[in-house]
């Protein structure tokens, strides 16, 4: 099949950046995207012309590096897949294929399609950690958990933290992604000694690296290759107030906030 790219390239973050074209030609329907990007750089190098960057590791949809927006959707026009393994048969012969990096203020472009997504590490470094002692594997039942509670710890922790939810939302809003990350803590008994301060601590430096409120779009969970589902951020929205009260704060005078 053949396809044309319209493709972001900006040589660094002080570079205003423009649009590209590019003619894939021979571009196999058993590629994956990335696959194809990279036939296309193996072109441009033997052209003596700069590579696409692109971010990439593992690339069967569990590490979260790749993303990109794909005619406009994060990770592209099929639901629950990731970049690295979206094929190019989900695309007809001689499309015109437009590719951006992830759109928002806290993940600033750092080349063509790859973004700065550090600001996710010190949200987890906020909290997203447990410090009672695991050791090894405990015999099975040994600790007994709600059926329930330890299914809905599993989905949020299906999250890759890929920033998919951030570059869908209208607000570029974090909230999908740090509620994910707090719930599969919170929801289990190991999470439970640092829950009110992991909740305050997480939410608090979400603010501070300039992500933007929940304001209920539902963009977030559409674009989610692990389909997290928004019910985690209410669920977050009340460990936080909780957590505040518990505190003796008023949340109204309190210097953070999880809209939603
Ligand atoms: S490269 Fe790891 S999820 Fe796509």
């Amino acid at each position: 099949m053949k396809i044309k790219l319209n493709v972001w390239r900006q040589k660094d973050a002080a570079d205003a950046g423009s649009f590209e074209t590019y003619d894939a030609a021979d571009v196999s329907e058993d590629m994956s995207f990335l696959e194809m990007l990279d036939v296309v750089n193996e072109r441009l190098t033997l052209e003596g012309k700069e590579p696409i960057a692109f971010d990439h590791d593992c690339r069967e949809g569990i590490c979260g590096s790749c993303g990109v927006v794909i005619d406009g959707r994060p990770h592209g026009p099929k639901e629950r897949t990731t970049t690295c393994q979206l094929h190019m048969r989900s695309f007809p012969n001689g499309a015109e294929i437009t590719l951006e990096p992830w759109r928002a203020g806290a993940f600033p472009v750092v080349k063509d399609l790859v973004v700065d997504r550090s600001a996710f590490d010190r949200i987890i470094a906020a909290g997203g950690f447990i410090s009672a002692p695991t050791g090894c594997a405990v015999d099975g039942n040994a600790m007994p958990i709600e059926k329930e509670n330890a299914d809905l710890a599993m989905d949020a922790a299906a999250c890759i933290g890929c920033g998919a939810c951030v570059a869908a939302c209208p607000n570029a809003s974090a909230m999908l992604f740090t509620a994910a990350k707090v719930s599969q803590l919170s929801l289990l008994p190991q999470g439970q000694p640092e829950r009110w301060r992991r909740v305050r601590a997480m939410v608090a430096t979400m603010d501070q690296e300039g992500f933007g409120s929940c304001t209920n779009h539902g963009e977030c969970m559409a674009a989610c290759p692990k389909a997290i589902p928004i019910d985690h951020i209410a669920r977050m929205n009340r460990d936080w107030l909780k957590a505040s009260l518990r505190d003796g704060r008023r949340v109204a005078t309190s210097g953070d906030s999880a809209a939603g």
